[in-house]
């Protein structure tokens, strides 16, 4: 399955909902999660984030943002079509520990 990670964080392109054939988004508060159950894993969102912010679960180091999803793709609503990205996107695309900062 993949995973989306802390690049998304204050951004939400928001490109990756456009190309999922499963609709498997959910849309937080300043980012967005991918539920695991529903991934099929075919990959088409990955090269899509301008913020490359979607990565496969077989990367190491990406516990935190595996249970993110397993967790908050329950709570938070689906989202099928893109929409705008976040007022200063572009500049938090390559901001470091957004998580700590940001993350609600
Ligand atoms: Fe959707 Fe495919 Fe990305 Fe999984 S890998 S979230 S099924 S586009
Ligand atoms: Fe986030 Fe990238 Fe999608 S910034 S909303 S994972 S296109």
């Amino acid at each position: 399955t993949y995973v989306v990670t802390e690049a998304c964080i204050n951004c939400k392109y928001t490109d990756c909902v456009e190309v999922c054939p499963v609709d498997c988004f959910y849309e937080g508060e300043n980012m967005l999660v991918i539920n695991p159950d529903e991934c099929i894993d075919c990959g088409v969102c990955e090269p899509e984030c301008p913020a490359e912010a979607i990565l496969a679960d077989t990367e190491d180091g990406l516990e935190k943002w595996i249970e993110l999803g397993e967790k908050y793709s329950a709570e938070w609503p689906n989202i099928t079509e893109r929409v705008d990205p976040m007022d200063g996107a572009d500049a938090a695309k390559d901001e470091q520990d957004k998580f700590e900062k940001h993350f609600s």
